[in-house]
């Protein structure tokens, strides 16, 4: 497997904690040099600290000025854009239907399905000037099956992240941009361990296959694999990382 990104420019959204962070410093490692952009400044900031030739960008991705305006920091500094990773997202609480306000709804679409659009736009024309650019989605489980201790708006965005990254995929194929989404299960990142009790936690590693929680460095090994040229000719795949607890 190529996991060498000497020279690569790499964006990771939502990069300050989680997934995101550890697929940050993983393209850092591998010789990348790392853009982070999150809304958290402070975790961002010291984030970015811990990656070498990182550097932190302060965005709210639902907003589209302000994904403007990272993306036009990227090109000041860097000039291109040679993998995407739309990664920010989540859930703050697993509520029901009637739980549910309009707000929260588009919160949360806004912040997993609508983000991606924002920047995979805002980023295309630096993309271009890749050879061979890349975008990996952070999709999920939840896009593929619903499943339980989730949320109704999540399970659509995520649905939707899947939908969005077929038809990027259809679209940029022409111009060797290759589209992929990772559809985890379980990872424990703190966010998860925040919303969910010991039993809870314990129920769900039970109902893996594998019998365990994913780590957020092992997603990031798969966000280098579907980055790197040994993937060059996949697209348009979400591919299911989720010790066997869906199996399509
Ligand atoms: N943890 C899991 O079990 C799991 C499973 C499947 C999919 N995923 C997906 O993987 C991704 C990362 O998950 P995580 O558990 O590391 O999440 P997390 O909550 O730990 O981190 C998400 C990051 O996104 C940032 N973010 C959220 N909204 C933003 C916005 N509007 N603008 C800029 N930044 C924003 C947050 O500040 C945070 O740093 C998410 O898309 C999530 O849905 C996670």
């Amino acid at each position: 497997m190529n996991q060498d990104f000497d020279d690569r420019v790499v964006v990771v959204t939502g990069a300050a904690v989680g997934i995101g962070k550890a697929t940050a410093a993983a393209f850092g490692n591998a010789g990348g040099t790392v853009y982070l952009v999150d809304i958290d400044a402070d975790a961002g900031s010291a984030s970015a600290r811990a990656v070498e030739n990182a550097t932190f960008i302060h965005c709210d991705l639902t907003e589209e000025d302000e994904v403007a305006a990272a993306v036009e920091a990227i090109d000041q500094s860097s000039g291109r854009i040679d993998v995407l990773v739309n990664n920010a997202g989540g859930f703050p609480e697993a509520l029901g239907l009637e739980d549910t306000s309009i707000e929260e709804w588009h919160r949360i679409l806004d912040a997993n399905l609508t983000s991606v659009f924002l920047m995979t736009r805002a980023s295309l024309p630096l993309l271009r000037r890749s050879e061979g650019g890349r975008i990996v989605n952070l999709g999920s489980l939840a896009g593929q099956t619903a499943g339980w201790q989730t949320a109704p708006p999540y399970v659509a965005a995520k649905a939707g992240v899947h939908g969005l990254t077929r038809a990027l995929a259809t679209e940029l194929a022409g111009e060797g941009i290759t589209v992929n989404a990772l559809a985890p299960s379980a990872v424990l990142t703190e966010r998860i361990a925040r919303l969910r009790d010991e039993s809870e936690l314990a129920a769900t590693a039970a109902s893996i296959p594998l019998g365990r929680y994913q780590s957020p460095e092992e997603v990031a090994e798969w966000v280098l694999f579907l980055s790197s040229s040994a993937a060059g000719f996949m697209t348009g795949q979400t591919v299911s990382v989720n010790g066997g607890r869906f199996m399509a």
